[in-house]
């Protein structure tokens, strides 16, 4: 019997076999986590679910009332106006949010397209030099040691660091690499014989590349590859554990007796930027690099493979091993602060915010000054959390900021089919947690969030606060296991084929509130489609064009939702894009296709100068799964596909979405 209160005392998974699959992109970017059975098998029931089994009445009678416009938006914190666009805490409403462009076509083409009176450009490719002194990039003859000077592979957020106070146009750029693809990768890569120095590249190509951008006179951008303000972070960079989590009995490791100290960070894919001007980067789908967790019950809880793991890392590398190192996964899944401006700083696992399969790390500061952030838990049925920290935002002191993510308290969300919703703090020896530690809340958080009454979740990926309205956009990707039978309020249709947008508003107005209401924004679909359900905050339907499973979020300077999108050729036939949405006024819900992808390939990581003029966006696995010899996509170039980042601006120089 299982007497350890922290496994949950679920039945072991049965395993699918690896025949039994799906899409290459799913089983290189999570493991087929969609096509395993679910991992939470708490008995969590979707909260009334039988009460409310489609859109809530009231979600779309409110939509009616919020058609009206908001009010204008007041001053922003000294931070936001250092660091960007960084969430704001006034608590003014929102002047009338519209879009200036018309919405493009979709297409499968190998080529960026983007809405009429703008361009972009490419500014840096996978294998491109990040550190000086990096050498070019030979698809043949890789090694380690270049890839960790160079572009890593499968770039994913963008989080934009002006140089100077409010700059524009130069500044530096933090690009996650979340994961690799060794088909896509090495020509003649066989998954069955990876070489050790195949599995080398792969683990210094994934982690982060921070690089110093500039934008030209004719409104293009690139970046300077002798800066020496460019780094790059690794699968094996030193990185420290922070908070209840470190120097735990389920954080020491044979090679870290300490408990504290970790190579690398992995599948990085969301993330934030903080007040203080620090990013805070997502690991999400840790799980897929460890191997032989057998039928441990915390193990199978995060869909660590029982057996080999795809990429045959613990071939060469004891820690991703479990049967060596049992508790090395137990160091990955967390939010990672790292310090843009020095490439010296030593990048924080913060253990405090929990350990999940991390998508988003959205900041913003409380009404009495603590730092607030969202997170969600990139799974079938897991879960929506908000931290808050213990200390204050210090406006004087940068260095005390850094500690300010260590220490405070992780809540759970309870979304109620009444339009209601609250944060369920996970506090050791409280509840129904009166058995747990610190520690093994911060190292299963999953289970600890089970045991509380989280409501399991389609999949949620980004979360973005918009500093106009005070509102937090929820994007939930999909979830195609989802029964008919099981619907809530929150997550209304089953199974959920494309995937909606939440719009939360925590009571007050204050990020540290306990309760909250909630609506759906917008059921994803194509509106056309008689068959499924969609909705679009009560907008006209019959104008707009179709959207399906949005992904990464980010706000313009007057609360327009950005969207990008991670599926849509499965789902839909059309290339991955990028979508704009007014949240207010009479155009409140109406879509406009702004960007398109490349075969393969989603657009990832949008990100805005504090000036809005540009957007960032990495055009993340191009032709993804096809191999080297015939891609459906050799973007950019035109020889073989390689994940990038391109910037999009307007002709005029205006800003975007204007
Ligand atoms: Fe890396 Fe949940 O997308
Ligand atoms: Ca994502
Ligand atoms: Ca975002
Ligand atoms: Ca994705």
């Amino acid at each position: 019997m299982d007497t350890d209160k922290t496994s949950g005392g679920f039945a072991p998974l049965n395993w699918i076999s690896r025949k039994a699959r799906s899409a290459y992109h799913c089983e290189i970017s999570c493991d087929d986590a969609c096509f395993q059975p679910a991992p939470n098998r708490s008995g969590n029931e979707p909260f009334a679910a039988i009460l409310n089994r489609r859109i809530s009445r009231r979600s779309l009678v409110k939509a009616t009332i919020t058609g009206a416009p908001l009010l204008a938006l007041s001053t922003s914190p000294l931070s936001s106006q250092i660091f960007g666009s960084a969430p704001l805490t006034n608590k003014a409403d929102a002047a009338f949010s519209t879009v200036g462009l018309e919405s493009i076509p979709h297409d499968n083409e190998d080529v960026i397209n983007t809405a009429d009176g703008y361009s972009s450009n490419v500014i840096i490719r996978w294998g491109d030099g990040v550190t000086p002194g990096a050498p070019e990039f030979s698809l043949d003859g890789q090694t380690a040691e270049a890839a960790a000077k160079q572009f890593g592979f499968n770039c994913d957020y963008n989080g934009f660091f002006p140089l100077l106070p409010g700059q524009s146009e130069r500044g530096l750029l933090g690009v996650n690499h979340e994961y690799t693809s060794g088909v896509d990768m090495f020509p003649g890569y066989d998954a069955e014989n990876v070489t050790a120095e195949q599995a080398a590249i792969e683990i210094a190509s994934h982690g982060m590349s921070v690089v110093e951008v500039s934008r030209g006179d004719d409104g293009s951008w690139s970046y300077n590859p002798s800066s020496s303000h460019n780094f790059r972070l690794t699968g094996e960079t030193p990185m420290m554990l922070t908070g209840p989590g470190a120097r735990s009995v389920y954080t020491i490791t044979k090679a870290d007796p300490t408990g504290a100290d970790v190579l690398g960070m992995l599948n990085n894919c969301a993330g934030g930027r903080t007040p203080w001007g620090t990013i805070l980067t997502a690991e999400e789908n840790f799980n897929q690099y460890f191997a032989n967790a057998g039928e441990e019950t915390r193990a199978a809880r995060y869909g660590i493979p029982p057996g080999a793991s795809r990429r045959h890392w613990e071939d060469f590398h004891d820690r991703f091993d479990l049967d060596m190192e049992p508790n090395e996964p137990n160091r990955f899944g967390y939010l990672v602060e790292i310090d843009p401006y020095d490439p010296t700083f030593t990048p924080r696992k913060h253990t405090a915010m929990g350990r999940f399969k991390h998508e988003a790390a959205t900041v913003t500061l409380s009404d009495d000054g603590r730092a607030v952030v969202y997170s969600g838990d990139d799974e079938r049925f897991d879960y929506v959390y908000k931290f808050i920290s213990n200390d204050r935002y210090n406006i004087f002191s940068r260095s005390a900021n850094l500690d300010l993510l260590s220490s405070g308290t992780l809540y759970v969300a309870r979304f109620n089919d009444d339009g209601s919703g609250e944060w369920l703090p996970l506090v050791a020896g409280s509840g129904s947690l009166y058995t747990w530690t610190n520690a093994g809340i911060a190292s299963f958080t999953r289970l600890a969030a089970d045991a509380v009454g989280a409501t399991p979740m389609d999949r949620p990926e980004d979360i973005e606060v918009n500093p106009v309205n005070h509102r937090v956009y929820i994007a939930l990707t999909n979830n195609t296991k989802r029964a008919s039978d099981a619907v809530d309020g929150a997550n209304p249709r089953g199974p959920n084929t494309h995937g909606h947008i939440l719009e939360l508003t925590e009571n007050g107005g204050d990020a540290a509130s306990r309760r909250f209401t909630w609506d759906i924004f917008i059921l994803c679909g194509d509106p056309s489609d008689s068959e499924q359900e969609t909705y679009f905050a009560g907008f006209d339907k019959s104008e707009l064009d179709s959207i399906s499973a949005p992904d990464n979020l980010a706000v313009d300077a007057n609360g327009n939702l950005w969207i990008s999108t991670d599926g849509q050729p499965s789902k839909l036939g059309q290339a991955d894009s990028i979508y704009v949405v007014p949240t207010a006024g009479p155009e409140r819900g109406r879509i406009r296709r702004f960007m398109t992808g490349v075969p393969g390939g989603e657009l990832a990581g949008p990100e805005f100068t504090p000036d809005f003029g540009t957007l960032f966006v990495s055009v993340q696995h191009p032709g993804e799964g096809d191999g080297l010899d015939e891609p459906s996509s050799t973007f950019p170039d035109g020889d073989f596909p390689r994940p990038s980042v391109v910037a999009a601006y307007k002709n005029d120089g205006g800003v975007v979405g204007t």
